[in-house]
């Protein structure tokens, strides 16, 4: 059986819920470790049974000395652009966490190097295979209720610290997952784009950790989104009002599945979450999805090439805050003052 072997650049924080599932898989290996920090790469090596030989503290230095097929990033969003390339310059595919990287251009720079590397990339972007997020997609895709007319999508973090020091921080750290979810619920572009990013009045970050935006799908659905990493509180709700009724997505505490309601003028229902997706939305999942990638040739909704979409919602919205505009995502047209 043809097997993928990978080496992992940053094995601390999240890296190590990827290292797990590589470990267990029947078709994917691990035979690199990099990070700068020593004493993360000794903890990987519990994990992976690898020897000191196999660590390094550059990407650089583990492909010169370790046969692979494959790096998997997991490291601060704004080193991601600069590893990608590396490893795609070196021939191999890529598994990088979200997002793809911090900048529109840069990530379609890396998404054409891949075709031309014919290597695969592709982005744990998980939220979207959650199960709310699936139960969602299926009941509008049926229109179970109706057509979809409008809605509002609030998530509230209360994280407490700032984020690794970046520009817009929140969007490309906690929003990008739940501007993916929702292109993946609603399954169909965005057209049109209004946003404000800024800090709350007692916000001390060193970028912006809110987002306010008007976003406006093909077709006419209009979903009003408000998204906070330095809220007060924690809540979440993401609401959809179809012909029929309203479908609500509550979850009041981190890693809450929440429950889904189906409210109407005859009453309030409870609606029945989706089991998981095959592969689930959780670390193995995401690695079965690489190695079908790779190995089978399956693309997933998260490939690199289809995460543009996400990646060029996000730089609206950072070109809509900044002109005060109403923008497009990827076309340069300003359509209307805000
Ligand atoms: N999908 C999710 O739900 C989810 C959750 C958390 C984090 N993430 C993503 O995972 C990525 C990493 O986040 P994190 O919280 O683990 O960050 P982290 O800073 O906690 O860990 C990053 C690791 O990279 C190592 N590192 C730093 N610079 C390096 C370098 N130049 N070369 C090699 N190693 C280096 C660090 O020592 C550390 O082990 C980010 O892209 C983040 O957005 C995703």
């Amino acid at each position: 059986m043809k097997t993928l072997r990978a080496i992992f650049v940053g094995v601390g924080g999240r890296g190590r819920t990827h290292l797990g599932p590589w470990v267990a898989h029947e078709r994917l290996d691990v035979v690199g470790l990099v990070d700068i920090n020593p004493e993360y790469l000794a903890q990987a090596r519990a994990v992976t049974g690898l020897p000191p030989g196999a660590c390094f503290a550059s990407l650089t230095d583990a492909l010169a000395a370790v046969e692979a097929d494959t790096v998997v990033i997991v490291v601060h969003a704004q080193l991601h652009g600069r590893f990608i390339r590396e490893a795609l310059e070196a021939g191999k595919h890529v598994m990088v966490e979200k997002p793809l990287t911090c900048d529109l251009a840069e990530a379609e720079a890396l998404v054409t190097l891949a075709e031309r590397q014919h290597c695969r990339l592709m982005v744990t972007q998980n939220k979207r295979y959650l199960p709310a997020a699936r139960t969602l997609r299926r009941l509008l895709a049926a229109e179970t209720y109706g057509r979809l007319g409008f809605g509002h999508y609030v998530n509230y973090k209360a994280r407490g610290s700032a984020y690794p020091v970046s520009d817009h921080m929140h969007l490309w750290q906690m929003a990008v997952h739940e501007l993916d979810e929702l292109l993946a619920t609603i399954d169909r572009p965005v057209v049109r784009v209004a946003a404000r990013e800024f800090q709350p009045v007692w916000g001390n970050w060193p970028s912006e950790s809110t987002i306010s935006a008007v976003l406006e799908f093909r077709d006419g659905p209009t979903i009003s989104y408000l998204s906070s990493s330095d809220a007060r509180a924690v809540g979440h709700e993401f609401r959809v009002e179809c012909e029929r009724g309203a479908l609500i997505h509550r979850a009041n505490r981190v890693g809450d599945e929440g429950h889904l309601l189906f409210v109407s003028r005859a009453g309030e229902q409870v609606l029945a979450l989706d089991p998981p997706v095959d592969p689930p939305g959780t670390g193995p999942g995401m690695a079965e999805l690489f190695a079908r990638y790779v190995l089978d040739g399956v693309e997933p909704e998260i490939s690199g090439r289809r995460n543009l979409a996400t990646m060029r919602l996000c730089d609206a919205i950072i070109r809509a805050s900044q002109t005060g505009q109403v923008v497009e995502p990827a076309g340069e047209a300003v359509l209307q003052p805000v």
